[in-house]
This record gives C-alpha cells, structure tokens and sequence, in this order.
C-alpha cells in the first residue's frame, strides 16, 4: 500500500500555489506516494470528518497550475494555539489538530507557507511528532535562507504593470502619482517594481527618509524638464513622526495601510504638485502566475516529494544558485529578510538617480 503525504497552503494566497501543490502530486505519484490536500490551511482538521480531498495528476490535467489562488483554500488568521473562539475567548486548539491530523495516516506533512504558518506548523509537527517539510511562498519575499518565494515574482510583475499604466496618466496630468504597495515589513516588492517601473522615488521601511528630502528630488525632476514623478511606497513605511499607518478590521484585526493617503497631501503641500495615490492592495496576490512562479513553484514542489520520499524533515526546501536546495526550516525562520540598505539593489537603484529620500 502507498504511504501518504498531506499538503496544505497556509497564511496569505499568492500566484504559484497550485503550481507548487501540482509538482508536489506529480513527484509523489512518481514515487509512489498519494497525496491528501488538507483544506484551508490547518482549519479544515476541525471538521467532523476533516475537510481533505485525495489529490491525483489527472485533477491536475488543466489549467489549475494557470490559476492564481490556491485550491485547498487557505487562513492567515486562525493560530491553532491561539484559536479565537465564537464567545469571544482564546483557547489553545493544537492538541485536536494533531489528533486530526494523525487519524488521516499520513507519514508527511508538506506545508506551503510564509515565516508565521511555519513557526505554527513546525511548532505543531514538534508537538505531535510530524514529519514536516516546508515550501516558502509569500509576496512578501522575507523567508530567510531562499533567495526568493513563491508568489513574489509575480508580485512584482503586477506592481511594475502599475507603474507602466501609472505613467501615461501621470505625465498626461503633470502630476506627482504614489502607488503604495504591500509586502509587510520589508520593502522588497517596492524596491524591485521601483527599479523596473522607473520609479523617481522608492519608500521602504529599512531605509528612513524625510519630506523635504522627497520634495527636492521632485523640484529637481520638474527642474531638469519632466513634468511628471511616479514615486512607489511600501506598506510599512512609517509617517515621518514614526507611526505605522494601518487599518483596524471587524474584531480588532489590524494590517498595513494608508501610508500613500497619509503622504501625498504632504508631499503636495511641499511641492506644490498635484499628487494622487493608488493602493494596489491584493491585485498583488490574484492573477496567473507568471513563468518564473510557475518554475520555481514547480522547482520546489519537486523537491520537497523528494525530501519526504528520502525521509529528510524538519526542512524547508529554497532556492539558491539557480536551484532547489533544502536547509533547516528552523535556521530559515530565524533569518527573516528584509531589504538590506546597503544591497546591491539598493545601490542599483541609487546608481540609477532613483531617491529613497533619505
Ligand atoms: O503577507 C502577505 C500580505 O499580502 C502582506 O503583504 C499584507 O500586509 C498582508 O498579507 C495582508 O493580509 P490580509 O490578506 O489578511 O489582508
């Protein structure tokens, strides 16, 4: 009889997840392995039976690796050891996931995941005694130990087609346009779109800057001639006095955002420029991946059957030097990674006359 791996998507969607659970099916198969997706994340072990589904190549025939989103569905806000209940209170759930999850019989748990779904899930396969191996996937691209995750390329992809379309209008108008984008704590998707769309000014929370610094790079563009500026903004930018801007959901939950509204009256104050602001928001999650997710995805799905099919655990599969390795998903979690001042691509940008207003 074939021994079975589980696969689940947990925390944020992003393009690339049904890529990545699609290589994960075929390599098993391969191997010999079957494989039961888990749905939405780890809540789908509450039901009575569990909410799991057999995954085989054929359901793959499509176009599901195309498609953005993820199949199984997903949670970013369902801890299991602090699992909000309906009256209100906190109670610690992972006992009955665990249970959950050793009464569907699988021999591996493959999680598709940021840094937080992995400190829960490594957490949990401790707990339990799991076999655990990681994929990383985020927009964010702050999972330490790869050079990047699933889901950012295309990320990028769609906030440089931002500034593309941004562009014309900007210049049609002589205005000042700010895109604010996400990414969490680090400035990586600004950073990359703000190269590739010619942004004039990128704001990224590693790099601290000030109005009237902002407002003498758009004097000098105006001055040497352009009567346009398309500056891109990180989420997590703080307000020159040093708040976070976010926003306060139903039930107290909080997110990032409002830094761009927050700003473009200021910097039209400054300048004297009209300015208007777009928040991009979670078009950076939807949509087809583009080649470089589906190749990575398909890359580390690969891998990862194979990690589990050798019996390697407690490891997240990465990609270093232009292929798929695997590391300690615990050294991988300890190693967030923002954007580093002083990168190579920070220099790229400074080279290419683009301010970080600092
Ligand atoms: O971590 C991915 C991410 O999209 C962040 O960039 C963003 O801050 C957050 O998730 C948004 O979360 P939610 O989907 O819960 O609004």
């Amino acid at each position: 009889m074939s021994k079975t791996i589980g696969i689940l998507t947990s925390g944020g969607d992003c393009a690339g997840l049904n890529a990545a659970i699609r290589a994960v099916v075929f390599r098993a198969d391969q191997l010999g392995w079957k494989v039961l997706g888990l749905e939405t994340g780890t809540a789908g072990l509450f039901f009575t039976p569990p909410k799991v589904r057999h995954l085989k190549p054929e359901d793959f025939s499509g176009g599901v690796m195309r498609m953005g989103g993820t199949i199984l569905g997903t949670t970013n806000n369902r801890n299991p050891f602090e699992y909000p209940m309906d009256d209100g209170s906190i109670k610690d759930r992972s006992g009955e996931l665990i249970d959950a999850a050793k009464g569907l019989g699988i021999e591996a748990l493959i999680g598709i995941g940021g840094d937080g779904s992995f400190e829960i899930l490594t957490r949990l396969a401790k707990q339990g005694g799991i076999n655990f191996v990681g994929i990383p996937k985020t927009i964010d691209n702050d999972v330490g130990l790869t050079d990047v995750s699933v889901g950012f390329d295309t990320a990028v992809a769609v906030a440089t087609e931002a500034l593309d379309r941004l562009q014309p209008t900007a210049a049609s108008h002589d205005r000042v346009m700010i895109l604010e984008v996400m990414g969490r704590d680090a400035g990586h998707i600004a950073l990359n779109a703000g190269i590739a769309g010619g942004a004039d000014v990128i704001l990224i929370p590693e790099i601290s800057y000030s109005i009237e610094n902002i407002a003498k790079k758009i004097n000098d563009v105006k001055a040497g001639g352009r009567n346009f500026v398309l500056m891109i903004i990180s989420e997590a930018v703080k307000s020159p006095e040093g708040e976070s801007r976010e926003v306060v959901f139903h039930g107290g939950e909080t997110r990032y955002g409002g830094i761009g509204h927050y700003l473009g009256p200021k910097i039209a104050e400054a300048t004297g420029s009209e300015t208007r602001v777009t928040v991009l928001g979670h078009v950076q999650r939807g949509g087809s991946p583009t080649y470089n997710d589906r190749l990575l995805a398909s890359a580390l799905g690969v891998k990862a059957a194979d990690l589990v099919h050798e019996g390697k655990f407690g490891r997240m599969v990465a990609w270093k030097n232009r292929e798929a390795v695997d590391v300690a998903i615990e050294d991988a979690i300890k190693d967030c990674h923002t954007v580093e001042p002083d990168g190579a691509l920070v220099k790229t940008a400074r080279a290419l006359g683009i301010s970080f207003g600092d």
